[in-house]
């Protein structure tokens, strides 16, 4: 365990040295973590409560201010660069009046939603790297926009509290990239706590850190299918959601959301919802529910009673919510067979991307090879499996200011 921190704050090291190599002189540096999310899927839309954590994979960026109203950005993995203006975000094109690229979609959008709410930005140099794998449902999105967020308050005189900065985020991929995401995923960029689990009340934007059992670590395996969230699928689930919604409200105007509903209300009310519908809304109230008793299970240490509940999650997942492949189906079914394994379900929107698993630490190194190998002989397709640490939140080092500290 020691080994693989000390090789994760070289890598990290590393890396900023790569950015400053293609930045010289840069003067701020962010470190921004995707996350994971362990329990509590396509609830956030429908004002739930979920239980993500950050995690210790990370878009970096290093960047240094710029006199004008020009963003200057690099793009080291792609090996891409574009430059826009802070005065025409609205028409999302670059200096050269071309339509900005997807990825630059993300900090553009943050800039232009930080703007929108009366926010003066500077303009900047800036190039980032990442070692989350990208569309793979690990939150390279959201942890982009985090970053670029604590960037632009880090060079301007104003300060937002983090969820103030989470929800310009969401907002930004809401309205600029045109993805109806919930705040899950900028929350727990945001919010990340070292080792611990992070349970998150979306309707009353109250959240507390819960550790993970003890001696459990989080297993990530990548099933190699990309998934596209600017794509309309995810976009679909929270439109059924909504008619779902509409429904049930028409014959009882207090229910404001899913998330008024118990398991049990929603017993004496699913007969109104045609099936499809029914499934969606089931889902999410079981889910809400599961989320509340697997907090219980974090605060008794219950690694077996919160593993069961993870596998509960995928099984609704797989057959109400209908988001998962069969592929994410055979990874989940070949690490409940593997020794050590308490718990395994698919995370993020599903459609593809990745599982995650709850391991007994010590059988961590078998279980991720295992899991690797079985795969590749039942699927013929080769998964990455990533062994990860809840991790704090995005942070900043000012390098000018770092002397005073
Ligand atoms: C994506 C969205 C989140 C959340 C999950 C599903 O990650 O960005 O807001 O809805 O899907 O739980």
């Amino acid at each position: 365990m020691r080994k693989r921190k000390r090789w994760r704050r070289n890598f990290h090291v590393s890396s900023f040295q790569a950015l400053d190599k293609a930045l010289p002189k840069a003067q701020i540096h962010v470190s921004s973590p995707g996350r994971v999310n362990l329990l509590g899927e396509h609830v956030d839309y429908n004002q739930g409560l979920v239980m993500p954590a950050a995690i210790d994979r990370y878009v970096l960026l290093a960047a240094k201010p710029r006199p004008d109203r020009l963003v200057c950005l690099k793009a080291l993995d792609f090996e891409e660069e574009v430059a826009f203006s802070l005065d025409r975000l609205e028409e999302r094109v670059d200096v050269n009046g071309q339509p900005l690229p997807l990825w630059a979609l993300y900090p553009a959008g943050v800039a232009w939603s930080l703007q929108a709410g009366g926010l003066p930005l500077r303009g900047a140099e800036a190039v980032y790297s990442s070692d989350l794998p990208i569309g793979a449902g690990l939150s390279s999105s959201a942890a982009v926009e985090m970053a670029f967020a604590v960037l632009w308050q880090e060079l301007a005189d104003w300060r937002l509290d983090r969820m103030q900065l989470a929800q310009a985020c969401q907002y930004a991929e809401n309205c600029y990239v045109g993805v109806k995401c919930g705040l899950m995923d900028q929350f727990a960029c945001a919010h990340g706590v070292a080792r611990h689990a992070l349970l998150f009340d979306i309707q009353s934007l109250s959240w507390q850190p819960l550790p993970l059992p003890m001696d459990t670590t989080i297993v990530i395996a990548d099933s190699g299918i990309a998934r596209n969230l600017a794509g309309s699928e995810y976009n679909i689930c929270r439109m059924e959601c909504e008619q779902a919604l509409k429904i049930l409200k028409e014959k009882n105007p207090d229910i404001q959301s899913l998330r008024d509903l118990s398991p049990y209300e929603f017993e004496t009310h699913q007969a109104d919802l045609p099936e499809v519908l029914r499934k969606r809304a089931r889902h999410v109230v079981e889910e809400i529910e599961r989320v509340k008793q697997a907090s219980y299970r974090l605060v008794e240490n219950d690694a077996d009673g919160f593993g069961q509940l993870m596998l509960l999650g995928h099984q609704s997942l797989r057959d109400l919510y209908e988001v998962s492949l069969p592929e994410l189906d055979t990874l989940v079914e070949i690490a409940m067979g593997i020794n050590g394994c308490y718990g395994s379900r698919l995370t993020g929107a599903g459609f593809g991307g990745c599982t995650v698993s709850l391991v007994k630490s010590e059988n961590q190194e078998g279980f991720t090879s295992v899991l690797a190998e079985r795969y590749l002989s039942k699927t013929g397709k080769t998964a990455k499996v990533y062994i990860c640490q809840p991790s704090r939140g995005t942070w900043v080092e000012n390098l000018t200011t770092e002397h005073l500290k």
